[in-house]
Parts: C-alpha cells; sequence; structure tokens
C-alpha cells in the first residue's frame, strides 16, 4: 500500500451468496468487530437486489455498495439488464465488471469490459476493472503481457481525469476460490506491471493515484503479507468477505504501515 498517493480499498465479492434479508445483521456483526479505517474505502459487492439495502444499512459503519456487473447499455428493450444509471441511482459505489467468472460464464469480451467501465464512470461509479491469467498462461511465461494487454483494452477511450477513479483488481484465475494465492512477490510483480502499464498511458502522476488490488483466495491469513507490498492497495475478497470476522481481520491488516 502506499497511503500517500493513493486510497486503499477493501472490496467484498459476495458472487451469488447471502440474503437480502440477512445483509443488516451481517452489517451488525462485522462493524462490532472491525475497526476504524484511514483513507481506506470499504466496499460490499452484492447481487443487485441487496444494494439499496446495503447502501442503507452500510451508512452506519461507513461501507459502501457496490454491484457486481452493469449492461454496456444506457437503457431499453435488454430483459434482465441492469443500467449504470440504475445503479447510480440506488446509491452504488463501485461496481465490478470484466470478472473472470463473468468472462468465462457470459463470454464477456475486453471490449464489453471497456464499455462498461465507460458506462460507470459516466454516471459516477468507480469501476473496479477485473483481470487476470489462467494457469497455462503463467506456466508459458505470459502473465505480464497478457494483463498489459488486459489493462489496455479495458482502459481504451477512457481518460486521464477519469482513469484517476478506476480501481484495478488483479486476479490470477488459478487463485480464485481455490484456496491457492499468489505468492506476495508474486502479486507485487504482476500489480507493479499493472502500474507500469498506466503509467506508459497516463504518465507517472496518475499511475500512482490508481489503487491496484490484488484478489483470489486473499484471507484473515495471508492478507497482511499481501497488503505489505508497494504496489497492492486492497483486495477484492470473495470467501473471506461472506464471514464479517475474517472480512474484519483484512480491514484491520490495511492499519498496518
Ligand atoms: P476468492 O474470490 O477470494 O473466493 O478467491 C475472489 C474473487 O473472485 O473476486
Amino acid at each position: 500500500m502506499n497511503r500517500k498517493y493513493r486510497k486503499t480499498v477493501i472490496a467484498g465479492n459476495w458472487k451469488m451468496n447471502q440474503l437480502n434479508s440477512g445483509v443488516k445483521h451481517f452489517l451488525e456483526e462485522l462493524k462490532e468487530v472491525a475497526p476504524k479505517t484511514r483513507n481506506c474505502d470499504v466496499v460490499l459487492c452484492t447481487p443487485a437486489v441487496m444494494i439499496q439495502t446495503m447502501v442503507k444499512a452500510g451508512r452506519d459503519c461507513r461501507v459502501a455498495a457496490g454491484g457486481q456487473d452493469v449492461s454496456t447499455h444506457e437503457k431499453g428493450a435488454f430483459t434482465g439488464e441492469i443500467s449504470a444509471d440504475m445503479l447510480a441511482d440506488i446509491g452504488a459505489k463501485y461496481c465490478i465488471v470484466g470478472h473472470s467468472e463473468r468472462r468465462e460464464y457470459h463470454h464477456e469480451t475486453d471490449a464489453q469490459v471497456n464499455e462498461k467501465a465507460k458506462a460507470l464512470l459516466s454516471r459516477g461509479i468507480a469501476p473496479i476493472i477485473c483481470v487476470g491469467e489462467s494457469l497455462d498462461q503463467r506456466e508459458k511465461d505470459l502473465t505480464v503481457s497478457y494483463i498489459a494487454y488486459q489493462v489496455r483494452a479495458a482502459l481504451a477511450g477512457i481518460d486521464g481525469a477519469q482513469v484517476r477513479r478506476c480501481v484495478i483488481a488483479y486476479e490470477p484465475i488459478w487463485a480464485i476460490g481455490t484456496g491457492k494465492t499468489a505468492t506476495s512477490d508474486q502479486a507485487q510483480e504482476v500489480c507493479c506491471a499493472i502500474r507500469a502499464e498506466i503509467r506508459k498511458l497516463y504518465g507517472a502522476r496518475i499511475a500512482r493515484a490508481v489503487s491496484i488490488l490484488y484478489g483470489g483466495s486473499m484471507n484473515a491469513k495471508n492478507a497482511a503479507e499481501l497488503l505489505s507490498m508497494p504496489d497492492i492497495d486492497g483486495g477484492l475478497i470473495g470467501g473471506a468477505s461472506l464471514k464479517p470476522a475474517d472480512f474484519a481481520t483484512i480491514i484491520a491488516a490495511t492499519a498496518q504501515e
């Protein structure tokens, strides 16, 4: 983390878990155990039906609400889709785009990820743009070049002022939900390469202002070490964000210098 230049972000990704009726109780438990934070945004990205409850109940304990996906379209005949305008209207502050599960199961392309990020930015919502390599790409030594490509594709046509509001999440696909975490050195290497790519595109001042997260089996035990790395500014946390005590421990790990 480098708090001098950028914000720390601890974002939970609930995926398709929990219920709207349990949101308040979850936050009450979290509030009891989570420490107060400095220059750190805590956010829970929930299924869309829970966002409004999260916005209301989260005010009390400074937890922001986020979505997990957004339509590329502004509005119209797109049954089942949710627009950036709708997310903004109910108070979402962040939204995940390009998660590997959406890329894989919903065939989301880099061009769509880019359109989604732009749609969110136009409504004042910070996109959490996910990038990550497969095990095969890592074994073939393609990680850094592939991630740099994904970053360029996701940010195409986005200007410097708006890039400052984007969050990039490095999530190696082989580490998601598998219990296999990238080592802190592996994660730092890629997060540093992401910042280098942003520097190439937008210059040093903007690159040092963008928060870059690590995601993939981050948990209460390994968070402090990952967050101690200079280019890792937070986490995108799946499984461990479903338990208030574990999520609180990860939040607490941001208090280290
Ligand atoms: P995980 O999920 O922490 O359960 O590995 C992370 C994610 O998919 O965002």
